[in-house]
């Protein structure tokens, strides 16, 4: 039996496959390396280079391969390009869910472990945020994987498949070894950008506005290192296979860092000196967004193991340091 991990090539993807792999999973990738690097892509798992909402692809995939459980990263996920481009996401995202929907369906593979975000919540009401908490999102790529939930939902009313949907705030780090991390072109994200600019490779960091209702007037955000969030869905896939119900987590640390504390941590951790400079507001964020992620830790046995934010950091520049240029440079 195997683990289907759609956009198995990215960056949450390849690190999840390796966890899968070693602890004895089989795993096959579907992945149509728009944005995933098949460099990243380790030789005991089978790649099918196409795209989600090819449904005679993804026929062809689930009639070679015998799937116990599917695991779903193939989607955009970059915010300000999302308040840009909306249809591409209600396209990519929304879309192939129905899409990979239908073909489960069709197989009779009944459990899918969704890969969710704290965008769905929009900005919250409080925090740290709970997972009935209201979901208003504030940017089509939340909308979009909001969309992804409540179509999971009717699909397990309607057709028995039963899904875990992991909500993450924000993902950092990479591989302890340093030998798969984060390569987006362009990157968008703040500790890679930070460490990009600590490289060399940038002039300098801009940080999205200072007027925010936070301690330092900067953005607060939760990091979870990406194993440990690896970790999460392999907990999420031995939850449905034991034959739970459908349900939802946040995968977070419950601590809250602003951009500003970041760029200190950042600091400290390379020794180097990341100038950077404020900017205007970034279209779209949330000012604080911090989980309260009790749930995942108590009812799927979720134990995280990287609690420490310069720990986070670390990893992630062990890797930025040996691939400067990411997977290009092996
Ligand atoms: N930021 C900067 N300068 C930069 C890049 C980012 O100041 O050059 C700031 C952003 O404005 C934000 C914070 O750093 O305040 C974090 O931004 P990221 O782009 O790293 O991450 P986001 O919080 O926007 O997005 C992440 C995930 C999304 C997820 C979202 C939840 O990448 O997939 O968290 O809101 F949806």
């Amino acid at each position: 039996m195997t683990v289907l991990v759609l956009g198995g090539a990215g960056y949450i993807g390849s690190h999840t496959v390796d966890r899968l792999l070693s602890k004895g999973y089989d795993v096959a990738i579907v992945d149509n390396l728009v944005t995933g690097h098949k460099e990243s892509v380790p030789a005991a798992a089978r790649l099918y280079v196409g795209d989600v909402r090819d449904k005679e692809f993804m026929r062809s995939v689930f009639k070679k391969e015998d799937v116990e459980g599917v695991v779903h990263f193939a989607a955009f996920s970059v915010v300000p390009e999302s308040m840009k481009d909306p249809l591409k996401y209600f396209d990519n995202n929304t879309y192939g869910m129905i899409n990979l929907l239908e073909v489960m369906n069709e197989f009779g593979v009944k459990n899918i472990v969704f890969s969710s975000t704290a965008a769905t919540y929009g900005e919250p009401e409080h925090t740290p945020i709970e997972e009935g908490d209201p979901q208003v999102p504030t940017n089509p790529y939340g909308q979009s994987k909001l969309m992804m939930e409540q179509i999971m939902h009717w699909a397990d009313v309607a057709y028995g498949i039963k899904f875990v949907a992991l909500r993450y705030f924000n993902v950092a780090g990479a591989k302890a070894d340093g030998s798969i991390g984060e390569d987006h072109a362009p990157e968008t994200h703040l500790i890679p950008i930070i460490l990009q600019v600590a490289n060399g490779q940038r002039d300098k960091l801009q940080i999205f506005g200072d007027d925010y209702p936070t301690p330092d007037g900067t953005n607060v955000r939760d990091y979870v290192q990406v194993v440990d969030l690896a970790d999460a869905h392999i907990c999420a896939l031995k939850y449905l296979a034991a034959g739970n119900k459908s349900d939802a987590f946040n995968i977070g640390s419950a601590t809250g860092f602003s951009n500003l504390q970041i760029l200190k941590a950042a600091r400290k951790v390379t020794g180097k000196e990341i100038p950077a400079e404020m900017a205007p507001r970034r279209p779209g964020d949330p000012s604080t967004l911090i989980a309260a992620s009790g749930k995942a830790r108590s009812v799927l046995g979720w134990d995280p193991q990287y609690d420490d934010i310069d720990a986070i950091i670390g990893s992630a520049w062990k890797w930025h340091e040996s691939h400067p240029q990411g997977y290009a440079t092996k």
